[in-house]
């Protein structure tokens, strides 16, 4: 269809939560393949829709790396319905280009969702795998969360956002995962 611009950090587009699909209709078809031609074009590993412009509980991921066939998997209003387990991401976000920084995500996730032509399908996605931090980062950019209130140090990832001319990190946004420092201290992840 359409390659799109992608919406930047510093827009509060962004921040604002996105709405769910009541049907899968042509409108939705197109954003869908909007968001893949965009993806692909941009050669992330995701996009979700309020990223080129529409406030639509729609994201698609392909974790395919460049030897192997592609692989999109579409989500149209994912629930994620299990989460256990701690990991440190090193994450970027096609909106803060070139921006990468450490964030928490869950180690293993289930989430369930609709496919593109609005069949239920459940996906597990387990020990911190690609799969398994993209589903989470996606999913919160339908909430209007950004992956930099997952962050770990925020003075570090203020550093990379000057340096590349995006604004600090959000203060009242950061989240408070506690409970997720803990479990990777007693994993041993981190000190
Ligand atoms: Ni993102």
């Amino acid at each position: 269809m359409a390659i799109k611009k992608i919406v930047k950090y510093g827009d509060d587009f962004l921040r604002q939560p996105s709405k769910e699909v009541h049907k899968v209709s042509k409108k939705v078809q197109d954003l869908i393949r909007d968001l893949l031609d965009t993806m692909y074009a941009s050669n992330g590993v995701g996009l979700a829709a309020p990223q080129i412009g529409e406030h639509l509980r729609v994201f698609v991921i392909d974790t395919s790396t460049n030897d192997e066939p592609l692989n999109p998997i579409v989500f149209i209003n994912p629930k994620i319905i299990k989460k256990s387990g701690a990991v440190v991401s090193h994450e970027g976000c096609l909106s803060f280009p070139e921006a990468y920084t450490d964030v928490r995500r869950y180690k293993n996730v289930m989430v369930k969702a609709l496919d593109r032509h609005g069949k239920p399908f459940v996906l597990e996605a387990k020990d911190g795998s690609l799969l398994a931090r993209a589903i989470q980062h996606e999913f919160d950019h339908l909430e209007g969360i950004l992956f930099i209130d997952h962050v770990r140090n925020r003075f570090e990832a203020d550093k990379v956002l000057m340096e590349h001319g995006l604004p600090p990190v959000e203060e009242d946004k950061l989240l408070d995962e506690a409970e997720m420092e803990e479990m990777l201290k007693e994993d041993g992840t981190v000190d």
